[in-house]
C-alpha cells in the first residue's frame, strides 16, 4: 500500500519525512534447546520449562504500548524470530498472531514467517502453526552432514536436519532454509552436498551464511580450525554457482530466493523500511514527519517480562541524527544486489541526493558501485568487499563540506 503522506516539518535531528515508509513486525522468542556455540544472538538456553504464557502476556502488553507510535500504519509483513520460536507451542504462536492482528491493521496477504530449528520439529505441531496463520517457515538447517552439525554444536543430526526440510515444505510450501559454510572441516564438496541436499526439496528461498567468530561466543574464546581464505573463497564461488545454475537469484549478501520469493519482512529492512520490534531485545527503527527513531527493548526476558507488565519494556531509545542516516541508508540498502534509486533515499531519509554524492564518487571511482541519473548498485567487487565500501559512508570518512 501507499505509504501515510504528512506535511513535512523539519525535527530536532534536523529530519523531515514527506511520506513514511512501510512497515512490519518482528516479534522475538529468547530461548533455545541448547546454545550454539557460534551464536550471539538474544537466545538462552530453555532450563527446564520455559515461561511461555508469562511471556506471550508481555509480549501482547508490549505490542499494546507500542500502538500508538504506529497508529493507523499497515503492517506487511510479521516475522517472529528468535531463539527459537518453534520451542513455543501452537496455541502460544496463535495468541501472538491473534493480539499481532486485533491491534494492527496487519494487511490480508501479510507474509507471516516462523524461524524453526530441527530439533523441534513434530508434524502435527507444525500443521497448527499454519493454522495459526504462519504461512511461510523459515528453518534453521545449517547443514545435512552429520560430522559438520557436531562441529558447530548443533542440538541436531543430519537426518533430522532432512526431515525437517521434508515436513516443512510439505506443510508451508513457502520455506526458507538455512545453511551456513566454510564451516570447521569443511571444503567445497562438502558444501556443495549441502547446497545439493538443499535444492532436493526445492525450497523457495536460501540463506547461506558464511560462518562468523562473533565476539562473546564460546568459539571466540575456543576457536575450532576453521577453511583458510583460500579454502572459504573457493567454498564460497562453489555455493553462489550452484545456486544460480539452480535458478536462485542472489539479490542479498547472504539470501537467494527463486523469482518472486524474497523475503519481503528482510526486504523491507534493507530497504529502510520500518520495523517495529517486540519482544526481548528487539529493536526498531521507526520513521515520523519529523524524526527517524531507533528504541531497544530489555535483553533479559525476565528484565523484559516485568518492564512489559509495567508499561516499559524499551530499554533505550535515540533519534536518529540527520547527518547518520546516509550511512544507515547504505549499510542496509547495499546489500541488494538491485541497489537502490536515489529516489528511496531521498524518500526514507529525507536528504537529497546531494549528501551521498561524494562517497557515490569515491564509491564509483574504486569501481565499488556503478550508478546511472536515478539508481546505485554493487559492483561484484563492491559486493565482495562491502565492509570496504559502507565504509564511505561513515560520516567521519567524508571530507568537511565547504560553505
Ligand atoms: C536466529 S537463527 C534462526 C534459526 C534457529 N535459531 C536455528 O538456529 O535453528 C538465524 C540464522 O543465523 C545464522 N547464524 C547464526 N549465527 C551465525 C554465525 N556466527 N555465522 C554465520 N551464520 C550464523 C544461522 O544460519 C541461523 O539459522
Ligand atoms: S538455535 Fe539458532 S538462535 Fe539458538 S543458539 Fe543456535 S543459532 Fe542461535
Amino acid at each position: 500500500m501507499q505509504p501515510v503522506a504528512f506535511h513535512p516539518r523539519p525535527g530536532k535531528g534536523g529530519v523531515k519525512l514527506a511520506t513514511l515508509p512501510p512497515l512490519t513486525l518482528y516479534i522475538h522468542i529468547p530461548w533455545c534447546l541448547k546454545k550454539c556455540p557460534y551464536c550471539d544472538f538474544n537466545s538462552h538456553e530453555a532450563r527446564g520449562e520455559v515461561p511461555e504464557r508469562a511471556y506471550v502476556d508481555a509480549v501482547i502488553a508490549d505490542l499494546e504500548a507500542a500502538v500508538p507510535g504506529v497508529w493507523g500504519r499497515r503492517v506487511h509483513a510479521i516475522f517472529v524470530g528468535g531463539g527459537t520460536p518453534s520451542l513455543f507451542s501452537a496455541e502460544a504462536i496463535d495468541r501472538l498472531l491473534t493480539a499481532a492482528r486485533t491491534l494492527l491493521p496487519v494487511e490480508v496477504d501479510a507474509e507471516i514467517t516462523l524461524e524453526a530449528n530441527p530439533g523441534t520439529f513434530e508434524q502435527a505441531k507444525f500443521r497448527a502453526f499454519r493454522e495459526a496463520g504462519v504461512n511461510r517457515l523459515s528453518v534453521g538447517i545449517q547443514s545435512f552432514d552429520d560430522e559438520r552439525l557436531a562441529a558447530i554444536g548443533r542440538v541436531h543430526g543430519g537426518d533430522e536436519a532432512k526431515r525437517a526440510a521434508r515436513i516443512a515444505v510439505e506443510t508451508f510450501g513457502r520455506v526458507n532454509l538455512d545453511l551456513m559454510y566454510a564451516l570447521p572441516g569443511q571444503d567445497a564438496p562438502g558444501a556443495l552436498a549441502d547446497i545439493t541436499e538443499a535444492l532436493a526439496y526445492g525450497p523457495e528461498h536460501l540463506s547461506a551464511y558464511h560462518l562468523t567468530i562473533e565476539p562473546n561466543t564460546l568459539f571466540h574464546r575456543h576457536p575450532p580450525v576453521l577453511p583458510d581464505d583460500d579454502a572459504s573463497s573457493d567454498i564460497e564461488e562453489a555455493v553462489e554457482a550452484a545456486l544460480a545454475r539452480a535458478g536462485y537469484e542472489h539479490y542479498e549478501t547472504s539470501a537467494y530466493a527463486k523469482p518472486g520469493a524474497r523475503a519481503r519482512h528482510n526486504v523491507n529492512y534493507w530497504r529502510f523500511g520500518d520495523y517495529l520490534g517486540i519482544g526481548a531485545g528487539a529493536h526498531s527503527k521507526l520513521s515520523f514527519p519529523d524524526r527517524v527513531v531507533r528504541e531497544m527493548r530489555f535483553k533479559q526476558p525476565r528484565a523484559y517480562q516485568e518492564g512489559a507488565m509495567a508499561g516499559a519494556a524499551i530499554q533505550s531509545t535515540h533519534d536518529v541524527p540527520a547527518a547518520d542516516l546516509p550511512f544507515e541508508f547504505a549499510m542496509n540498502a547495499l546489500r541488494l544486489a538491485d541497489g537502490f534509486a536515489l529516489a528511496l533515499f531521498t524518500e526514507r531519509t529525507g536528504l537529497s541526493a546531494a549528501a551521498i554524492e561524494a562517497p557515490l564518487a569515491r564509491a564509483e571511482a574504486l569501481g565499488l558501485v556503478e550508478r546511472d541519473a536515478f539508481c546505485v548498485r554493487p559492483t561484484p567487487r563492491g559486493r565482495r568487499f562491502l565492509n570496504d565500501l559502507l565504509g564511505l559512508f561513515v560520516p567521519e570518512a567524508q571530507p568537511p563540506q565547504k560553505g
